[in-house]
């Protein structure tokens, strides 16, 4: 690979698997790019991924007042960041970062948007949304992130069975599974669409 690899912001709230899922990429050559920084809204595993990776890091706490930590997010993203990862990032995106980085902010959705999405959805309340609705199929999304909640443009979904038996946490591992394929399969198509 001759090209400079592209450059990811990461922002995470939680176990980080997405964000290791990359780190793993990446080490495997499937993706050329490089993480320049993980930013977390809170104290979190995933935090360890970014150290074992030698990954800058920086914690941004979620309760500040909405304009410093708007300040913040602002100041620690970089000009230079090719595409910023929302891998599980629970704290809403600031109106001025969407506006200054336009269609470079994805977001993974662990359902068929638009289903199962908006204000309140998220984690385990999306299975289990989704297995009292008796559906038969659920899946991920990701999607480019505008001013609404879980309503930008859809860029890939990815498909699984729901189970009779399934409980949100059978449900959530299939789906995590499907995730992290569907987001390196997306990341090599946004930022090398030339390997296709
Ligand atoms: C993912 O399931 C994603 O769909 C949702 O949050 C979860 C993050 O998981 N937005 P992890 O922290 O990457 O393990």
């Amino acid at each position: 690979m001759n090209t400079p690899p592209a450059t990811l912001t990461l922002l995470i709230s939680g176990s980080g698997s997405n964000l290791a899922a990359i780190i793993n990429a990446i080490a495997h050559k499937r993706l050329n790019a490089r993480i320049e920084r993980v930013i977390a809204d809170r104290d979190c595993a995933g935090k360890q991924h970014a150290f074992s990776a030698d990954i800058p890091f920086t914690l941004i706490d979620r309760h500040l007042p909405p304009n410093e930590f708007a300040e913040a997010l602002n100041h620690a993203i970089s000009e230079q960041t090719n595409l910023i990862v929302l891998a599980g990032f629970l704290s809403i995106i600031p109106k001025r970062l969407i506006a200054r980085f336009p269609k470079k902010i994805i977001n993974l959705h662990p359902s068929l948007l638009p289903k199962y999405g908006g204000m309140g959805m998220y984690g385990k309340k999306v299975h289990q949304a989704v297995i009292k609705a008796k559906e038969q199929e659920s899946g991920c999304t990701i999607h480019y992130v505008d001013q609404g909640i879980d309503t930008g443009e859809i860029i890939a979904q990815a498909r699984v069975p729901v189970y009779l038996q399934d409980t949100p946490e059978t449900l959530q591992q299939r789906i995590q599974k499907q995730e992290h394929e569907l987001l390196i399969h997306t990341l090599i198509t946004l930022l090398h669409p030339k390997a296709f």
